[in-house]
């Protein structure tokens, strides 16, 4: 199954194809994808399969799937005792599934089992992933979308923009070949967006091919607040991937801006309250400092192994008054020792902040938040190299 070597006995079309389809909750519409994806590749005369990987729904769907499968080669892999999760669902599909030809698809007659063929014959051409696509020339959405779920979904893709050239890197609906795949145990996907993960970790040539895309009409969509936050983590994450260091800096630029606004604003409240002026600056210094180093934390370097708190936040303000020692220091030598900053002290201020800026980001990316042990994103997913 495995040889590229041409070998084979397939002919070319008849290649082959498993279709992986995570579901929850989906046992009114199994039989009807199953039918249909049937309908679709029957004519082709390929082999297929079609694995459904179940996160426990406990809503008959394993019975459902038995009765099918007198007719029809289908079978469902339940994941017990894990938690739920559309993109590792998905995963295990792909390590479970028998063939090189592999499409993932929703179950709920969202994307149209028809296309599949069309994402085959993109694979045949030579591209290593086919993106089913709603935002391509003929390409569409559900004509019942209102105004904010379109423009939801618009800015959801705008903002991956930058980490591929695909229309619709949010696709649910795609074609691979195992042959091509990057280390699955090297991807971190969050939520649902599996095929962007593919897309910006394993950097495949995509071909797109244009699909409409209809609601579902039995069962509840899964997509809820708590997806799309899971969305921005996840894209946090490619970005930090794909461009590094500059990344990872300007989430620290961000952080320090908020410390900044923190700072302030406990400086003129603790004032408000009759603290006198030069302890209000002296208190304020420490909601902030606090502030900045569990947002790092839990943000620019949440792919770093966390060290035990309280000695980690010691360090932390140890790095932010070296960090405001080298910014002060510099203020001093430029207004000191140079004509134009001493008519320009503005501009030395915002030197200050940025050298500062820059030696507290090395110290702490270097010591406070060191990646001296295997990053815990490789612990959490050790649930995926269970074979
Ligand atoms: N195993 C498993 N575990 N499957 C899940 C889970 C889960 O936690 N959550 C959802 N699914 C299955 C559903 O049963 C369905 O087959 C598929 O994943 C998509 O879930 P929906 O709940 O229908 O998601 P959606 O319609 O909001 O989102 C789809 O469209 C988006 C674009 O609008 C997905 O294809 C997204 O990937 C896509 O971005
Ligand atoms: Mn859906």
């Amino acid at each position: 199954m495995k040889s590229d070597s041409g070998h084979s006995i397939q002919p070319r079309a008849a290649i082959p194809v498993s279709v992986v389809v995570p579901t929850f909750r989906e046992a009114a519409n199994i039989p009807g994808l199953a039918e249909r994806i049937h309908a679709a590749l029957a004519e082709s005369g390929r082999e297929w399969e079609l694995l459904f990987i179940d996160d426990d729904s406990d809503d008959g769907s394993e019975t459902v799937v038995e009765n099918v499968a007198r007719r029809l080669p289908v079978r469902m892999i339940t994941r017990r005792d894990t938690p739920r999760d559309l993109s590792l669902a998905v995963l295990e599909g792909i390590r479970l599934s028998r063939f090189d030809r592999i499409v993932v698809m929703d179950a709920d007659l969202s994307h149209p089992p028809e296309r599949i063929l069309d994402l085959l014959a993109a694979l045949d051409t030579g591209c290593d992933m086919a993106v089913g696509s709603r935002y391509m020339p003929s390409g569409s959405v559900d004509r019942t979308w209102g105004l904010w779920r379109f423009l939801n979904s618009r800015l959801a893709t705008l903002l991956a923009r930058p980490l591929v050239t695909c229309s619709d890197p949010m696709s649910g609906f795609f074609a691979i070949d195992r042959r091509w795949l990057p280390d699955l145990a090297a991807l971190r996907p969050i939520g649902y967006k599996i095929a962007l993960e593919f897309m910006v970790r394993g950097q495949p040539r995509v071909t797109e091919v244009p699909i409409a895309f209809h609601d579902r009409n039995q069962g509840d969509s899964k997509l809820n607040w708590k997806q799309q936050f899971n969305y921005l983590r996840h894209l946090r994450r490619l970005y930090q991937y794909k461009f590094g260091h500059p990344v990872r800096l300007l989430f620290f630029a961000l952080v320090g801006t908020s410390g900044l606004l923190i700072d302030i604003a406990g400086y003129f409240s603790l004032q408000q309250v009759g603290v006198e002026h030069r302890l209000a600056r002296g208190l304020s210094f420490w909601p902030a400092v606090t502030w900045n180093w569990w947002l790092n934390r839990k943000m620019t370097f949440s792919d770093r192994q966390p060290r035990p708190r309280g000695r980690q936040w010691i360090e932390f303000v140890v790095g932010s008054l070296i960090g405001f020692a080298v910014n002060w220091g510099s203020y001093m030598v430029l207004t000191t020792f140079s004509d134009f900053f001493t008519h320009n002290r503005m501009l030395a201020f915002i030197c200050g902040i940025g050298l500062g800026g820059i030696v507290n980001f090395l110290i702490v990316n270097r010591y406070v938040y060191r990646a001296d042990t295997m990053p815990v994103e490789d612990l959490n997913s050790s649930v995926m190299e269970r074979s």
